[in-house]
């Protein structure tokens, strides 16, 4: 059995997830640089020995903790292969596996939303990143970005799993915290099972979304593992 618990950085509406097994040993998904104190206090008072950082994207929005944790815990990060960030410990092809000694964790290589989208899979949970969000989907317009390919990883890739399976996202923008693969097979406008690929393609070309307002502090720095230069 595994533990997990969502944390939200309200200002960038970003969750972070820690995922422990019984004995304690513990991994942290997607942590923000502002929120490390309380994610670090969190694992103290359970106990938690953090083994692993894993990353589903470089982000856009806010500068990742991981660098931080890392320091204090000696944890190693772990990025997607592609996503061609320098410093970490782990790089990730699609369908590798984090071991530890009572979980194990699956990535999965989602490219779309960015080109080096990874998502992650452990015990009936996905953990989507960007790339699939509650009735949504990633922007597709930067780093490497492609509508087509995000309608591809999540028909071809995510929704392979069965349906019963959990979503988590990397935000949500509603106050909705998580989501299953057979309520967005019905009800996401972007990916559903009804939604033709080139719908989706051409809806995303006119979508003029603004640029984001961190973009340049919090890619480079991403770029680093979440080092400031
Ligand atoms: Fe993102």
């Amino acid at each position: 059995m595994i533990n997990i618990r969502q944390l939200i950085d309200i200002e960038t509406c970003t969750y972070t997830y820690i995922i422990w097994g019984s004995n304690l040993e513990a991994i942290i998904i997607d942590p923000v640089l502002e929120q490390v104190k309380r994610d670090l206090d969190y694992m103290k008072k359970l106990d938690l020995n953090l083994q692993y950082i894993l990353e589903t994207h470089v982000h856009a929005d806010h500068i990742t903790g991981a660098s931080k944790l890392r320091e204090k815990t000696g944890a190693k990060i772990c990025y997607g292969s592609k996503t061609g960030v320098k410093g970490s410990d782990i790089l990730l092809e699609d369908n590798d596996c984090i071991n530890l000694n009572t979980f194990s964790i699956k990535s999965i290589y989602t490219p779309g939303h960015t080109l080096g989208c990874t998502s992650y899979y452990v015990d009936g949970y996905i953990f989507t990143g960007d790339t699939l969000f509650i009735e949504g989907t990633g922007r597709t317009d930067f780093q490497g970005g492609c509508s087509e390919s995000t309608y591809n990883s999540i028909r071809n890739k995510i929704f392979s799993y069965p349906d019963e399976t959990i979503i988590y996202p990397g935000h949500n923008y509603k106050g909705l915290t998580s989501s299953t693969i057979g309520y967005e097979r019905q009800h996401n406008p972007n990916v559903g099972d009804n939604i033709k690929i080139n719908d989706y393609i051409e809806r995303e070309k006119n979508m003029n979304r603004p640029y984001p307002k961190r973009f340049d502090v919090a890619v480079p720095a991403n770029m680093l593992c979440g080092k400031k230069k």
